[in-house]
């Protein structure tokens, strides 16, 4: 008799406690004011484009569950929208943020409010201009916190660092941009690669600035938020001396594994722990380009260093005086794809995963560059190999954004002539991808073409890279959803074979993903989630040459299965 009361007693502690987390979820109301200001990078100033003065921009902290009301005022000279990297803004497409895709750009002098609700997300997003170039400064880290009391599937990181990787040119990235446009030829190299915005030791004019982190000797579980916001490089990330444990990427747990050196594509985040078990000293953590295609690249290095409170210094007088120089770490060779391939396939899912198995939608999508012969090779327009301009393409549709409206407001309003929904779920050639591509097939087709998926059908997309200019490892990015990684391969995807091999079980979880060069990754997803969707590469020279297609997601049949009434500040094209 006497377990009776105690046992209502905890089930009443155990009810408060759900009120408690439900009462929890919290509201967050932001400001972001997009304005130049002045930065000043490897000796000189330029007038960047910022939210709310700072570069990198914010750092936006929440928990999973909470609700967010960002006002942009845009107060530059450009266009521009925002995009929440990775969030599902579930039957919510219109804060989602590219431009021409979900909504109209907000023009100068206007403003819009991004609302929407982390549902069931938590980890390591960014957010990022979705205007042509204006991500190459207006980007900052997204961090979602578990619920209140409820614990990470790993040891509880007693300190995060976000560490945000970039690109920086020594000019306005916009006339990069529109030079390119111009000419058909591939844009210029970044000058820079940066940590928080700042190059590091390695480049002029930057070692004031160079980003420096404590870490107090003994520490456990320090937890890196690595995110490349890189414009158009895959980068290999490594801390001298230091194991990097690995326990998430895209905002989804993985089974923790080590390693000294981490890869990832511009889009991609990795949550890596640390521990402060070295001598008393400083580190660098480092990060170069990952090139796997044949083509010029930013070959430089940024830096940011690790240091122990408790390092000691060295007698002397002048530069440097009173600190160690830091210990370097290894970092694979520029085209080391061995390294980057096995890394990327040491990523497991955390626990079993709920992966669709059988498939309604079975999609195989080409993904490459391409050229577009000129009429008149000679002409300064074609500046691209043997007087062309670059293209890219997924299935040979080079994608073109629509200029008179967006497509979700298109497809919402019913305005017909934005778009058509013949994108072509497998290639109209065959050929073979990644041998020697006969130069027939090397110019692909322009158009704003999407791709209907029914509610809730059971997707499965085989992203074949080609061989057409070069083989690349491309970034590729579906908005709105986190898909599975289930199989991947060199050369051609082999339907017979192939898929007896795909991980079912446990695969990692992500909402960018590349490809093999010269190879392809197949990804599972439900489509849950209603609306227009873009699917692209982020590697942004490629998104502007076409490397892009739309998912339009029909609405389901119940309750809460379609897509939500647009805002009514939605911005007018
Ligand atoms: Cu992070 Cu469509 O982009």
């Amino acid at each position: 008799m006497e377990s009776l009361p105690r046992l209502s007693f905890v089930s009443c502690i155990a009810l408060l406690a759900y009120f408690a987390f439900l009462a929890s979820a919290e509201h967050h109301v932001r400001q972001f004011v997009i304005a130049p200001r002045p930065v000043t990078r490897l000796c000189r100033t330029h007038q960047s484009i910022t939210v709310n003065g700072q570069f990198p921009g914010p750092t936006l902290e929440v928990r999973n569950g909470d609700s967010v009301a960002i006002t942009v005022i845009n107060r530059a000279r450009y266009n521009i929208s925002i995009h929440w990297h990775g969030l599902r803004q579930m039957r919510n497409p219109w804060a989602d943020g590219p431009e021409y895709i979900t909504q109209c750009p907000i023009r100068p002098g206007q403003s819009y409010t991004y609302k929407f609700t982390i549902e069931d997300q938590e980890g390591t997003l960014w957010w990022h201009a979705h205007s042509r170039w204006l991500r190459a400064t207006v980007y900052g880290a997204l961090i979602i916190y578990p619920r209140l009391g409820s614990p990470y599937p790993f040891v509880m990181p007693k300190r995060d660092i976000p560490i945000l990787l970039g690109e920086w040119w020594d000019r306005n990235p916009m006339d990069v941009l529109r030079q390119a446009q111009f000419t058909g030829a591939a844009a210029n190299v970044s000058d820079a690669y940066t940590i928080n915005g700042q190059p590091g030791d390695l480049y002029r004019c930057s070692r004031a600035g160079t980003m420096r982190f404590p870490i107090f000797p003994g520490e456990t579980t320090v937890q890196l938020r690595v995110i490349n916001a890189g414009m158009n490089q895959e980068l290999f990330f490594s801390v001298a001396n230091h194991q990097l444990t690995v326990v998430e990427t895209d905002s989804a747990y993985t089974k923790p594994f080590t390693t000294n050196v981490i890869m990832l594509g511009p889009g991609q985040t990795t949550n890596v722990l640390i521990t402060a078990n070295q001598r008393p000293g400083r580190y660098y953590m480092a990060a170069r380009a990952y090139n796997s295609a044949n083509a010029p690249f930013d070959n430089t290095t940024t830096t940011a260093i690790l240091q122990y409170v408790n390092a000691p210094t060295r007698r002397g007088r002048g530069r440097g005086r009173g600190q160690m120089a830091p210990v370097f770490p290894v970092l694979p060779g520029f085209n080391d794809t061995a390294t980057a391939t096995a890394f990327t396939n040491r990523l497991r899912y955390w626990k079993r995963a709920p992966v669709p198995q059988q498939i309604d939608e079975n999609l195989f999508f080409t993904v490459g560059l391409g050229l577009i012969n000129c009429a008149n090779p000679n002409s300064p327009r074609c500046q691209g190999p043997n007087g062309t301009r670059f293209a890219a393409s997924i299935n040979n549709m080079s994608f073109v954004l629509p200029r008179r409206n967006s497509v979700m407001q298109a497809y919402y309003q019913g305005m017909p002539g934005i778009f058509t929904t013949d994108f072509p779920p497998v290639p109209p050639v065959q050929f073979d991808y990644t041998g020697n591509v006969s130069r027939a097939l090397w110019q692909p087709i322009k158009g704003t073409k999407a791709y209907k998926l029914k509610y809730r059908a059971n997707v499965q997309i085989v992203l074949q890279d080609t061989s057409i200019v070069t083989p690349e490892n491309h970034p590729m990015h579906l908005h709105g959803y986190q898909f599975y990684v289930v199989g991947s391969g060199f050369g051609n995807f082999n339907p017979r074979t192939d898929p007896a091999r795909f991980n079912l079980f446990d695969p990692p979880e992500r909402n960018t993903i590349g490809t093999p060069p010269g190879g392809w990754v197949a990804i599972r997803f439900v489509a849950d989630n209603p609306g227009a969707w873009f699917m692209h590469c982020h590697i942004d020279s490629h998104l502007g040459w076409g490397l892009a297609m739309v998912f339009l997601v029909e609405n389901g049949r119940g309750r809460l299965q379609s897509v939500q009434a647009p805002p009514l500040d939605l911005p007018r094209c």
